[in-house]
């Protein structure tokens, strides 16, 4: 979900609702704001559907405006999308509104509590049951809002962002946060709360990372932020790098869609400032040498995307740093009792670095001794800031829910920190390294010319499949994560059953599912690079096609190998082995975009997903 606050001289619901338009990646089941009028009257609007069911609904019926305000955009959890189960949720007599994001465990234990006091709810969610309990509160503490927060913030369990405001108390909006994201931004003579900069950045770009277990007291004056208990806590000031213009959509269709055309400067902006007379040198990994030196292994745990990208990383960084890496989804990690220990670096890749899932990873493997290194697309978030060490990709907002530039940034910066283990260690000789290196910074040019030649040509042949019911994905080494990526992003995009699979695999079993017409997409290695893996991928093309299968070949420039069994040839540029996944993907994006563009499907927020779950 999303959340944003605002307290200052201007009328919140404009910047309530431009907020919430940014953050709305994060949940679009439903929205809904509440504001302090200036009569001192808590006003209030939610509407199940995107934000613009919203919007819409605001200009037919205006709502007074007010200067204290807090808006949420949902994924809903607890209760249907239904307009009752919109946030806010009222209480006390409808004077107290709450927005909450995350799970609260034990909320039929406090709704049962309060039912036998004889309160009553309008919801199924557990948010209801928090904004109750607070009025509850609030009515004990004799109207102290930020003591009644404490002491409802103690009692809950799970994750939780919750603000809350009362009409008592215009110009003061408080919010709390355990395992679930808020971030401050600090204006003048206002202030702002965010589940992430997004919420806030074309109005300030100074902000204050808040803690975990920490409640915060916004006024247009001040920020104040506490512990559970009330005692003042330090918090940490972060200027926001990214331009307020970069999360806008400019002229293009999609957010997809600019994001992809973004892809080049995903990886040049990732690289940048990284590599010094032709080798990797990255700052944020100085004095980490012996850390480096003394891992026996490393396992990546990631979700979705970030999980495809770490299985491309593995290659790379086994072959450079010579030392194990498995890479693992964050939700199966911890439940299995894995074996780590001070020797183990665990990496988590997440590109909004709230992934519920990919923190509780984390804090597990830290609470096991192991060391944590993040690699993550969004300053102050927590995943980050729980982690040892941190290298940020440096992607730029991404607000498509399918994560395709952060994809080809968490490679780039996966094979930075392989190539900087690899010279710490000793086992990748300066003149490879510096070879490699300059495969990288080649890579946005190649990547610009797949966009330039093949990008129309690949949406065209989208459109003609618009009708098709299974694509697989074929892939191997480096090339079998992108073929995952490729059916994942299928799935989520143009909602058609596809699977990825590494060709070596086809005739254990996959080979069973091709039948005449079945499109099949071939993600081959190169013929000068791979000579031996390029001819056993031919021959999987061979087996398929002699069945009927309808080839879709990714190959280099110049691959004629193929051309026989191939009913479409897509071209990238020659790369070395390692590098081919940064381009065989973008085929594989715009392909997806466009199959879901011409589906007449919505690119950006595809149905049921969120970008960043922050729920386990
Ligand atoms: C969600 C999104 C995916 C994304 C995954 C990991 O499931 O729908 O597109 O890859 O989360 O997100 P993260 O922010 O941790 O990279």
């Amino acid at each position: 979900c999303g959340i944003v606050g605002y307290v200052g001289p201007r009328q919140s619901q404009a910047i309530l609702l431009a907020g919430l338009s940014r953050l709305e990646y994060r949940g679009y089941d439903s929205a809904g704001i509440a504001v302090i009028d200036a009569d001192g009257d808590l006003e209030m609007r939610k509407r199940s559907g995107k934000l613009k069911v919203l919007r819409d609904d605001l200009l037919a019926h205006p709502m007074q405006d007010g200067t204290t305000g807090i808006g949420h955009t949902r994924w809903a959890t607890h209760g249907g999308p239904t307009d009752a189960n919109a946030h806010p949720h009222l209480a006390d007599d409808d004077k107290l509104a709450v927005i909450h994001n995350g799970i609260i465990e034990n909320f039929s234990e406090l709704k049962a509590e309060l039912l036998s006091e004889g309160y009553t709810f309008r919801s199924e969610t557990d948010t209801e049951v928090s904004a109750v309990l607070l009025g509850r509160e609030y009515r004990a503490s004799a109207g102290d809002l930020v003591a009644a927060f404490r002491a409802v913030a103690a009692r809950l369990e799970g994750a939780f962002t919750l603000l809350a405001m009362h009409e008592e108390h215009p110009g003061l909006v408080v919010g709390a946060r355990r395992n679930s994201p808020l971030v401050i931004g600090l204006g003048e003579g206002e202030n702002f709360l965010g589940s992430d900069v997004a919420a806030f950045v074309e109005h300030t770009r100074n902000a204050l990372a808040i803690g975990q277990d920490q409640i915060v007291a916004i006024t247009p004056s001040g920020v104040e932020v506490t512990d559970f208990d009330g005692n003042s806590v330090e918090v940490e000031p972060f200027e926001v790098l990214w331009d307020a213009s970069a999360a806008d959509k400019g002229g293009w269709s999609s957010f997809m869609a600019k994001e992809v055309s973004e892809e080049p400067e995903a990886v040049a902006n990732t690289i940048r400032g990284r590599v010094r007379d032709g080798q990797i040198v990255v700052p944020e990994l100085d004095g980490l040498d012996e850390l480096f030196t003394s891992i026996t292994r490393i396992i990546v745990v990631a979700c979705g995307t970030a999980a495809y990208a770490g299985l491309v990383g593995k290659y790379a960084i086994e072959q450079w740093a010579r030392v194990p890496v498995d890479v693992e989804l964050a939700h199966e990690f911890r439940y299995r009792d894995p074996v780590i220990g001070p020797d183990t670096l665990v990496v988590s890749i997440s590109q909004s670095g709230e992934t519920m899932d990919t923190l509780m990873a984390v804090k597990y493997a830290r609470e096991r001794g192991a060391k944590t290194l993040s690699i993550c697309n969004t300053q102050g978030a927590t995943i980050p800031r729980e982690s040892d060490a941190i290298v940020y990709t440096h992607a730029g907002p991404e607000v498509a829910v399918a994560s395709t530039k952060a994809f080809v940034a968490q490679i780039t910066a996966l094979y930075l920190f392989g190539l900087h283990l690899g010279r710490v260690r000793g086992s990748l000789p300066e003149t490879e390294a510096a070879e490699h290196v300059r495969e990288l910074e080649a890579i946005p040019t190649k990547i610009q010319q797949i966009l330039d030649r093949e990008q129309s040509r690949i949406d065209q042949f989208a459109h003609w499949m618009a009708d098709t019911r299974s694509v697989l994905f074929l892939g191997r080494h480096v090339g079998y994560p992108i073929a995952l990526e490729g059916a994942l992003k299928l799935k989520e995009l143009a909602y058609i059953h596809a699977e990825g699979f590494a060709a070596g695999e086809l005739k254990h079993g996959p080979i069973a599912l091709i039948e005449p017409g079945q499109p099949v997409f071939v993600i081959v290695p190169s013929p000068r690079e791979s000579a031996e893996l390029h001819k056993k991928v031919v021959s999987n093309i061979q087996e398929i096609r002699a069945r009927g299968a309808r080839v879709i070949v990714i190959a280099e420039e110049g691959d004629a190998a193929v051309l026989p069994f191939a009913d479409e040839v897509l071209r990238i540029p020659l790369a070395g082995p390692l590098f081919e996944p940064l381009l065989a993907v973008v085929p594989l994006h715009i392909f997806a975009m466009g199959l879901s563009t011409a589906k007449g499907l919505d690119v950006d927020q595809p149905r049921n997903l969120a970008k960043s779950v922050t729920v386990e």
